[in-house]
Formats: C-alpha cells, structure tokens, sequence
C-alpha cells in the first residue's frame, strides 16, 4: 500500500544540526519523509511546494528568525494544518514564552536529545491528525445537514405543487391556471426587484392562492350559468377560508410550530389575491384577523 508519510520540515541555518536530525530520525523512515531548509525563505518555500505536515525551527538565522516563519504560518495557514515547533536553547525563558505566545505547539531544546525529539514529534503529530479528524468530521456533517435540508425543501415544494393540483382539479378542467398564476408572479417579483429568497418565496406561495376553494360546495364553484348574488357572495368567501386553511394552528394545544415564512407569505396572497389595485374589497382582511 503506497500510503503518504507524514512530512516534517527541519529550518536550520546550521547544515551540521539538519544533518544530525536526519540522522536521528532515519528509524522512522518508513513513516516520516524529512524536509530540510536554511533559511526562513526556503522553509516557506517548501511549505507551498510540498503540502508539509510539521514545522520545526530553530529561532536565531541570520535574515530572517524562528519567529517570523512561525507569523508567515499562521498568516497563511491554520495552525491545526500546519503546526509548528520552535528549537531553542535551555536559557531562552523569554523567547519560549513569545514563541507560545504566537502559536507554537511545542519547545524543542537544543542541544537536540533523539528521544525527546521523537516523544515531541510523535506528539504534534497525533495531536494534528485529531484535529484534522475533527474537521474533516465536521466538514462531512455540513454536507450531510445541507443535503438533507435540500431533499426536505424538495419534498416539502412537492408537496405544494400536488396540494395546488388537487385543489385546482375540481374546477379547471386544463390544469393550467394555477402554472400560469405561478409563472406570471414569479415574473412581477422578479421585475420589482425583489431579492431570490423573496421571489422563490412568492412564487411557491401563489400556487396556494386559490386553496380556499375547497370550501366552495360543488353547485356554486361548478355552476355553469351566471352565479345570483348570494352564490357570488358565497364564491368570494373563498380568500377567507385559504387564509383561515394556511394560519389554522396546526399543534393541539392551539399552537403553531413557529413562523413559516413561506405559509405566511401563502396566507397573505390566499386572503388578497382579489383585492382591486386600489385596495378595494379589503374588508376580508379585516373579517378574517
Ligand atoms: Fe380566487
């Protein structure tokens, strides 16, 4: 199995010491691919070039220290990504407290004692790949919430539509109105500037406009001649009885289960999709709060 080692890079000024680590950490060979640099510059180099995994390093280098790669780091990259390591001498209290301070995960003492070195490197590393598991756990909960909102919001429009259906079935015979109703909504939304969620909102919302029709007994709603005044009275009720279906509690203890944004928006458009531009025959609004 070609399985990819964990990458560790040594920055060192001194060509003597990365040798030296080398050498200490040839037994791990098998598990760790060891990256050298010199300088601060080439250390950054080889962290854009080779996806390392550790960062180690010493602090005094001409140019450029031990802490301003640590700053380049963390700059660019999160700390549980890349994490990094300061070597430093035993008497060095006040650069190991700044070097904590800016976000190293741990001190290494020089002289370097291959023991410790590996106790500290083995460290880092379980302590990495942990909170990469975490993300990574994370990231896949994330896309499992936001597939399983995207197949309830599917289902749920689904459901709209064929609710839509059923009430439109029992007097269009063409099964167009409520498509046509929705599409020419859709498109004065979209012409008034409304913003998506607005828009999808009102859409979905105007198929439910005619709901209220299920109140309607069948001799008005199918009555083939011109309806008497009473039955045209009768017919109109129907906005209120669509407002009355789509705000109903639906708890049995008379509570709703929070605002809906959608079925508000269907309430609304149920109650008023008769109103004159003028706002005439708004008196349902108010027989039905
Ligand atoms: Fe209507």
């Amino acid at each position: 199995m070609n399985e990819r080692r964990t990458r560790i890079l040594f920055v060192d000024d001194e060509s003597n010491v990365l040798s030296s680590i080398r050498r200490l950490l040839r037994s791990e060979s098998s598990i760790w691919e060891i990256f050298t640099a010199d300088s601060v510059d080439r250390g950054i180099e080889c962290i854009q070039a080779d996806e390392i995994d550790l960062v180690v390093s010493d602090f005094n280098m001409p140019e450029k220290d031990g802490l301003e790669l640590l700053g380049w780091i963390t700059k660019n990259y999160s700390l549980n990504t890349v994490p990094f390591i300061m070597l430093t001498g035993n008497a060095e209290h006040d650069l190991k407290r700044r070097a904590i301070n800016a976000g190293a995960v741990d001190l290494l003492n020089k002289p370097i004692m291959k023991e410790d070195l590996l106790a500290r490197l083995r460290n880092a590393i379980n302590v990495r790949d942990y909170q990469k598991s975490l993300v990574d756990l994370n990231a896949e909960l994330e896309s499992r919430v936001e597939e399983r909102t995207k197949e309830l919001e599917s289902s749920r429009n689904e459901l709209l539509w064929r609710l839509a259906y059923a009430t439109e079935a029992r007097d269009d015979v063409t099964g167009t109105h409520i498509d046509s109703v929705a599409r020419l909504t859709k498109q004065i939304a979209l012409s008034y500037g409304l913003i998506r969620e607005q828009v999808d909102c009102i859409h979905l919302a105007s198929m439910l406009h005619d709901i209220g029709k299920i109140a309607i007994p069948d001799s008005i709603l199918l009555k083939p001649g011109k309806l008497t005044d009473d039955e045209r009275k009768h017919m109109e009720t129907h906005c209120k009885s669509g407002w009355y279906i789509l705000t109903r509690p639906t708890n049995i203890d008379g509570s709703s289960s929070g605002p809906n944004q959608l079925l508000e928006c269907a309430a609304e458009v149920a109650l008023s999709h008769h109103e004159y531009w003028d706002g005439h025959w708004i008196s349902i609004r108010s027989q039905g709060r």
